[in-house]
């Protein structure tokens, strides 16, 4: 099999604007960094021992942010990890798993890894999925909603919908939930096929801690804790995560900046002449009049400013932009000017 190909990271990273893996360009909250610092301590000696095995203060933290009990919840080691355990959980060699292409294609990396088999989804026009089946028969279907790379988010209506489409587990990969205007938490409580996945990696400028989390009955729960690696949470991210969870004015905050510059550099591209999907999440999936996604990635990268382009013939002509800081925006928006 082949393996998965992250986005690039480069080891002079300070000399580029990275746009090209939808991290965070804002640091995160100065609390997470105290929390890490006190957990260390002066001499580091909180490291002899294992950290919780359970992960139990960020489940309680993270039950109280978003209305669930505890049992409800159970931490990663980025949501990668629970996605893997899902697949792990519910689908055996040869079963199916199935997502929307395009969307993330790690579902099918991890689920190969199992033996189990693959099916994608295309997009009609309308972003519905096309030919979902009356009843969809597989073990799991993996919704990213928002859309990434694309951009928009699936109603509410329509994802309750697929809920009591699918005989086997929805999973709706939320990764980008906390830029968008409406999420569907809900639907846990009311589905019991339903598992939402979120991670800290963009929205609280974690993605170097690894920390995710998925919210599902407590059947469930159960099901994935009997799997994962009993010590998967670090103690360093297991104190990051409860401060970040706590600071939510610093997550509203830095949610509130990338979304208006989200909807400025939208607006700038369309002004010259680009096809810009309307995004929920921290990037846009942005086409220029002549279709052409490599020659903009080529001369943006010579001006090192690094955005991710797919090879893969629905996406190719495109290019999928982070959302950085004004200031970087201003300037990748400089360089688009220039490379015309
Ligand atoms: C749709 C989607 N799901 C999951 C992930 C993995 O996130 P994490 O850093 O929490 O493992 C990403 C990361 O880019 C993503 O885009």
């Amino acid at each position: 099999m082949k393996g998965y190909v992250p986005g690039y990271q480069p080891p002079d990273i300070a000399s580029w604007i990275k746009l090209n893996t939808n991290e965070n360009s804002y640091p995160p909250s100065p609390k997470v960094v105290a929390a890490i610092l006190a957990e260390l301590g002066p001499d580091g000696t909180s490291l002899r021992t294992y950290p919780s095995a359970s992960s139990q203060k960020l489940r309680e933290t993270a039950g109280e942010l978003y209305g669930f009990d505890p049992s409800w919840i159970i931490m990663a080691n980025g949501s990668d990890e629970v996605l893997n355990n899902l697949i792990r959980a519910f689908a055996a060699e040869g079963e199916e798993i199935a997502y929307v292409h395009p969307s993330y294609s790690y579902y099918a990396t991890l689920a190969e890894v199992q033996g189990a088999r693959v099916r994608t989804y295309g997009l009609t026009d309308d972003f519905r999925v096309a030919g979902f089946p009356e009843r969809y028969e597989g073990k799991l279907f993996f919704l990213t909603t928002p859309n990434a790379p694309l951009g928009p988010a699936f109603p509410l209506v329509y994802i309750e919908e697929l809920a009591q489409r699918c005989a086997g587990v929805l999973v709706l990969d939320e990764t980008y939930a906390d830029f968008a205007d409406s999420n569907a938490l809900e639907l846990v409580k009311k589905y019991e096929n339903v598992v939402v996945t979120r991670t800290l990696s963009k929205s609280y400028s974690l993605a170097g801690m690894r920390l995710g989390m998925a919210i599902a009955r407590p059947e469930v729960i159960a099901a994935l804790d009997k799997i994962r690696d009993h010590y998967n949470l670090d103690r360093l991210a297991q104190a990051a995560c409860v401060a970040a969870l706590l600071d939510q004015d610093h997550l509203r905050e830095c949610c509130r900046k990338i979304r208006d510059t989200r909807r400025w550099f939208s607006e700038e591209l369309r002004a010259l002449g680009y096809d810009v999907m309307p995004s929920q999440g921290n990037y846009v999936f942005a086409a220029p009049p002549d279709q052409n996604g490599q020659r903009v990635y080529d001369g943006l990268y010579e001006r090192r400013i690094l955005v991710r382009h797919f090879s893969d013939p629905l996406l190719c002509h495109g290019l999928r932009i982070s959302i950085g800081t004004q200031e970087e925006m201003e300037r990748t928006l400089a360089a688009m000017k220039e490379i015309g």
